[in-house]
């Protein structure tokens, strides 16, 4: 995607050949800057704290985070210790344990001498590799979003579509997944308008979606959370896209804290919820998402207190709550598949399912469950 009319990935490699660069999400949308990862340990604390965000971002900075770890040192002390640092920084989206599955096997199995060349392949290959998915994803629900478009009444100016938190081009590595839709959408003349939930407590919505689509010139609103029931009950939103974290294998849904209650809304007022994911993201070893999938719990602080620009132009934090209140802060819920109209995917539209799921991806109607 474009920002100032100059292309960017979300990470890429520095011009020296073995950084990272990321886009520090902690900034936007007041300030943009780039920050070079130079260590595991950078890696892990930029997916810890969100400078880095979303979980197919996640899954390539983990990737880049083992190259980093085995440029210092290749050894199987450091490969596995680093593999264990990196897992345990954010416990929901599936994409790092993948990512750090796919690499750390075909690592250890190589003499220490050519491990770091090999994790940077590696690395790079997961990031084009999510590109092509995003892409994909968004190619598909543009059939389903052109349907529901023309189904509209003669005259109607807009296309109305709800998301939550941001699954955006700065979530994957490149397109989105959710956005993704979006921008193909509009790039192919439907008249989109989209509406943005703020996404409490870190605003990705009110922050990251809305400075993407401003971004990319598409028209949309910034609506608080609980605006959605309200906005679907007066025929408001056509059509809810959203990403996910962890698909289980039955089809649900683990997404932003609040996505849970939109399906709610939507399912009661008939609106089409649709979730859209690149295969990474299945969790093809747990049938059951709302008993199984672990929940993020993070700093009540993000709650109690807000960051933001004042009138002088300065980023501050601001205390909302009284002095020692203590918050719960949860950072997703899951979503069960029956409220879940169907699934864009890398490779078509499906049910949320397992039948829906093993119909595009066969090769894993043998994987165990855990
Ligand atoms: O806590 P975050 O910002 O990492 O949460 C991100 C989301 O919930 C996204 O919707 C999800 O990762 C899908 S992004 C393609």
């Amino acid at each position: 995607m474009k920002v100032n009319n100059e292309p960017y990935r979300s990470i890429w490699l520095n011009r020296n050949g073995w950084a990272a660069d990321i886009i520090d999400q902690t900034r936007l949308p007041h300030e943009f800057v780039i920050k070079s990862l130079i260590t595991m340990q950078d890696a892990a604390e930029a997916i810890s704290v969100m400078r880095v965000r979303g979980a197919p971002l996640i899954g390539a900075t983990a990737a880049y985070g083992l190259a980093l770890a085995m440029r210092e040192d290749a050894s199987d002390d450091n490969l596995n210790s680093s593999a264990g640092t990196l897992l345990a920084t954010r416990p929901t989206a599936v994409n790092l344990r993948w990512a750090l599955a796919r690499m750390k096997p075909a690592l250890a199995k190589l003499p220490v001498g050519d491990r770091s060349e090999k994790a940077y392949a590696m690395a790079a290959e997961i990031c084009d590799e999510d590109v092509a998915i995003n892409h994909a994803i968004g190619r598909h629900a543009l059939g389903v979003i052109r349907n529901l478009w023309q189904q509209k009444p003669a005259g109607a100016d807009a296309f109305h579509i709800l998301t939550h938190c941001n699954a955006g081009w700065l979530a994957t590595v490149d397109w989105g997944t959710a956005l993704s839709a979006i921008y193909q959408a509009y790039d192919d003349g439907i008249p989109v308008h989209v509406w943005v939930d703020e996404t409490r407590p870190r605003n990705q919505g009110a922050a990251l979606t809305a400075w993407e689509l401003q971004s990319h010139g598409i028209p949309h609103d910034v609506i608080v959370d609980n605006a959605g029931g309200h906005l679907m009950q007066h025929e408001q939103v056509d059509m809810c896209i959203t990403g996910t974290d962890r698909t289980a294998r039955n089809g649900d849904v683990c997404n932003k804290i609040g996505t849970y209650l939109k399906a709610l809304a939507a399912f009661d007022n008939n609106v089409p919820f649709y979730v859209a994911l690149p295969g990474p993201t299945i969790d093809w070893q747990m049938d059951d998402g709302v008993k199984g999938i672990p929940i993020e719990q993070r700093e009540g602080s993000e709650v109690t207190h807000v960051p933001g620009k004042n009138s002088a132009g300065l980023v501050e934090s601001v205390q909302i709550t009284p002095d020692g209140v203590t918050a719960c802060n949860y950072a997703f819920d899951v979503t069960p598949a029956r409220l879940v109209t169907g699934l864009f995917t890398e490779r078509g539209v499906c049910e949320a399912s397992e039948a829906g799921l093993l119909g595009l991806y066969p090769e894993q109607k043998d994987t165990t469950l855990k």
